[in-house]
């Protein structure tokens, strides 16, 4: 039984093998609408979410299954206080695989020591979200077609954000990946990322405070949202959350190809205006999220079309 809880439990050739599945999910949908026929998939969501709790729901259905679960710790008997594991313990007895989204970074992981289904860690406070480096990584390889020699700008909120540390992570893997980071001071990388990530594997990278200086130099960049929820202190929030803000201004000197990618939700760090832009590229890599997800549940559950036919 595999589980998926940090993007590196996934090797190269099979992140390859899933970005594959989930192309050809989406060229012969037909294909794969009852493989997951009389499954269940149970999504507890600890904390909020549209993207990632309402794809993994349509991609079961698209493959023929059924959905259970909770969208809030509220509506969940974690809020007479049991814990996770008991919850994933008694969930696992009703679902063939779960997905879980906790604020607590480390309780998916935690959760995979009681449970007899897999278990996908679909965002672990500010830890990893492994499914959304799945959707990048297919936006990434479907935008620009490979996977390896590119310049990626990652900005904003850098220090909490779980996709930027999942991306990071999975990006390090392929061949000649320039990172550039932008960001304030204060929301810098965490320090375990640059140790156990660029230092170990010799990665170039580079820190600034502006877009506009990197600009002509992306071929990704990489928005963030400067996320309320993981402040302790409201007055750094309103101070920091309009730090960046990507406009059609800024983009005059990027390249003609580049690809604009954000996880979402946005709030006003990508001005509307750059939505009809070619090279924004966000709502098709929350579409991708579902198809990958679909191959990511067809490949944990060990089902495949050709199988099922
Ligand atoms: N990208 C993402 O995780 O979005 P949600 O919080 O809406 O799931």
């Amino acid at each position: 039984m595999r589980h998926l809880i940090d993007p590196m439990d996934l090797s190269v050739k099979e992140i390859e093998h899933l970005l594959d599945l989930a192309d050809d999910i989406i060229l012969h949908k037909e294909k794969y609408q009852e493989v997951c026929k009389h499954k269940k998939l149970a999504t507890l969501f600890f904390e909020p979410s549209t993207r990632t709790r309402l794809s993994f729901e349509a991609a079961m259905m698209e493959l023929g299954g059924n959905v259970l679960g909770f969208s809030s710790a509220n509506s969940s008997s974690a809020t007479k206080g049991e814990s996770v594991s008991d919850t994933v313990r008694v969930v696992s007895g009703y679902a063939d695989i779960i997905a879980m989204r906790h604020p607590k970074e480390g309780a998916p992981y935690a959760a995979t020591r009681k449970v007899t289904v897999p278990i996908i860690n679909a965002g672990d406070g500010g830890h990893n979200h492994p499914t959304q480096t799945l959707t990048d990584l297919m936006t990434i390889r479907r935008e620009k077609g490979r996977l390896n020699n590119l310049t990626i700008g990652m900005c904003g909120d850098l220090k909490f954000g779980r996709t930027v540390h999942s991306l990071i992570k999975a990006m390090s893997r392929y061949e000649n990946i320039n990172f550039i980071m932008i960001s304030p001071e204060e929301l810098c990388l965490p320090d375990y990322i640059i140790k156990d990530v660029f230092e170990k594997k010799n990665i170039k990278y580079k820190n600034v405070r502006t877009m506009e200086e990197v600009m002509p130099e992306l071929d990704i960049l990489y928005m963030t949202r400067v996320q309320k929820e993981r402040f302790f202190n409201e007055a750094d929030y309103i101070r920091l959350k309009d730090s960046f803000i990507l406009d059609e201004r800024k983009l005059v000197d990027a390249k003609k190809d580049l690809c604009i990618m954000h996880p979402l939700p946005r709030v006003n760090e990508i001005s509307t205006k750059v939505d009809d832009d070619p090279r924004a590229c966000y709502f098709k890599q929350a579409l991708y999220g579902k198809y990958v997800r679909m191959a990511l549940i067809m490949t944990l559950l060990g089902v495949s079309a050709d199988e099922d036919r």
